[in-house]
This record gives C-alpha cells, sequence and structure tokens, in this order.
C-alpha cells in the first residue's frame, strides 16, 4: 500500500503567488515519486490555484470544514463545497484548533460525521496534549486512555454511516506536545508512535466500528527522522506541518516515502 504523506501548510504562505510556486514545485517532484500519494492542505484560499497545479500529481486536502451543508454561518465552508471544488481529504480536529478556537468533541464529531457523508476522506487528528506521567508503562497507559476517550467522542455514531463512508476515514495520532510550532516540538518515538497506531488500529478494526483505517504519525516529522516511522508496522504515513512548506525538505520527504519499504497497515 502507498504512503500516505499529507502537508498541512496552516497558515501558509503569504501570497497566492508563494502558494503556486510551491505547489508546482511539488507537483513536479510528485510526478518522479508515484509510489507516495501526497495530499496537499493549503488555506481555503488557495485550494482551487493548487487543485489545478497538481490534479495529475497530488490531492489536495482542506484544513477543517463545517458540519451544515449551507445557511447563516457567516466564515464557515460546508464539506459539500469543498468536494464540488475538487478537493479528496479534509484534515478534522486538528489540535490547534481545539486548542486556540476552542473547537470541543462534539464539534468535531459532527464535523467527521457531515465531512463523511459527503464523501471526503476525513484525516481526523487525535493526540494527548502532554507527556503523560513519569516511566514508559505508566505514560503509554495514560497516552492510550486520553486518545481512546477522544476517539470514542469524535467517532459517536459513526459506527451508523454504511461501510462505504465510514471506510473514508483515516486516524492522524498527533501527540500535541510532539507537535513543532504548538507543542515542545520534541518528536515521539518510533516505538511509542508506532504501539499507539496498533492500539488505535485494534481499537477500530472491533465493534462497533469494525473498520481497518490507515494511521498516520504527525508530530516534528521532517526529511531526517520521516524513514523511521514510515518503516514502522501500523504506520501508514505521516501528517507533516512545518516541513511541508520548506520546498527542498518537503521533496525530500517524498523521495524518502517512495522508496519506503511498504509495511504500514499492519493486521491485527
Ligand atoms: P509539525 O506539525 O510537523 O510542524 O509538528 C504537524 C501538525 O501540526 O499537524
Amino acid at each position: 500500500m502507498k504512503k500516505l504523506i499529507i502537508a498541512n501548510w496552516k497558515v501558509n504562505p503569504s501570497t497566492y503567488r508563494e502558494a503556486e510556486r510551491l505547489a508546482l514545485e511539488v507537483s513536479r517532484f510528485a510526478k518522479k515519486n508515484k509510489r507516495a500519494e501526497i495530499v496537499l492542505c493549503p488555506p481555503f484560499v488557495y485550494v482551487s490555484s493548487v487543485k489545478s497545479h497538481v490534479s495529475r500529481t497530488a490531492k489536495v486536502g482542506a484544513q477543517d470544514c463545517f458540519w451544515e451543508s449551507k445557511g447563516p454561518f457567516t466564515g464557515e465552508v460546508s464539506p459539500a463545497m469543498l468536494k464540488n471544488s475538487g478537493v479528496d481529504y479534509v484534515i478534522l480536529g486538528h489540535s490547534e484548533r481545539r486548542r486556540w478556537l476552542g473547537e470541543t468533541d462534539e464539534m468535531v464529531n459532527k464535523k467527521v460525521l457531515a465531512a463523511l457523508k459527503a464523501g471526503l476522506k476525513v484525516i481526523l487528528c487525535v493526540g494527548e496534549p502532554q507527556r503523560m506521567a513519569k516511566g514508559k508503562e505508566q505514560r503509554a497507559r495514560g497516552a492510550k486512555t486520553y486518545v481512546r476517550r477522544q476517539l470514542e467522542k469524535n467517532l459517536r455514531s459513526v459506527d451508523n454511516l454504511p461501510l462505504a463512508l465510514r471506510s473514508l476515514l483515516t486516524i492522524a495520532y498527533e501527540p500535541v506536545w510532539a507537535i513543532s510550532t504548538s507543542g515542545t516540538g520534541k518528536i515521539d518515538t518510533p516505538e511509542d508512535a508506532a504501539e499507539m497506531a496498533r492500539f488505535i488500529k485494534n481499537l477500530l478494526v472491533a465493534k462497533p466500528y469494525t473498520l481497518n483505517p490507515r494511521i498516520l504519525y504527525g508530530g516534528s516529522v521532517n526529511a531526517r527522522d520521516i524513514k523511521s516511522y514510515l518503516d514502522m508496522e501500523y504506520i501508514d504515513g505521516v501528517l507533516v506541518g512545518g516541513a511541508s512548506i520548506k520546498a527542498e525538505e518537503f521533496k525530500k520527504i517524498v523521495e524518502i516515502a517512495n522508496k519506503s519499504n511498504q509495511h504500514g497497515n499492519g493486521t491485527i
């Protein structure tokens, strides 16, 4: 299975020109590296332009969407609008939205349901806010409890959707403390990240979800470390923030993902 590489541009770059240039550079490079699935997630205003530059080489995603399809919700963008603009993926529940914009589990749940119903591929971000208690065992247990609760709340009623729609779900495990700009910038170890990925897969394969979603790792991923994550069983790709807007760094990431041995999607 192809490794999935999500580029979360966040609120970057500042101009249309720069966005165009970055999309073009990645697109040219992606053409030669077709064994990795690349998804560029620019700010809404650049979506159409990025889409036109990468239509044959990469996919386009949005960084958020609203749960209603239309109406008096100033500033929001609906899942149907994204779908109709050629967007394939949407990132939901990113920790920066939860933290800075007060997004609750309930809101994330409504967004997940609405986006899946519209046929968008959802990348749901989950992860514990702080490095948990001392001691490896205890830390892993604390983090798993947090992530399990978050998944239960964010995926409420997803089991009522037809399998074809709930299969559009991908989970990004992003320990908040490991995110380069909003966390401590310390990266999780590939072993711990893979153990969490195994845990999540195990949870979602069972009832009521009965899913086998791709699991990504995110948090300070760069060209130097990416291979050690992609080599791990149960890690099917990565969500890249800061490094995705540096063209040269991101190209290296794509190249490594392209060569990566095709582990991942480990079965439970
Ligand atoms: P980072 O961001 O790669 O800069 O840590 C990841 C993210 O916020 O999704």
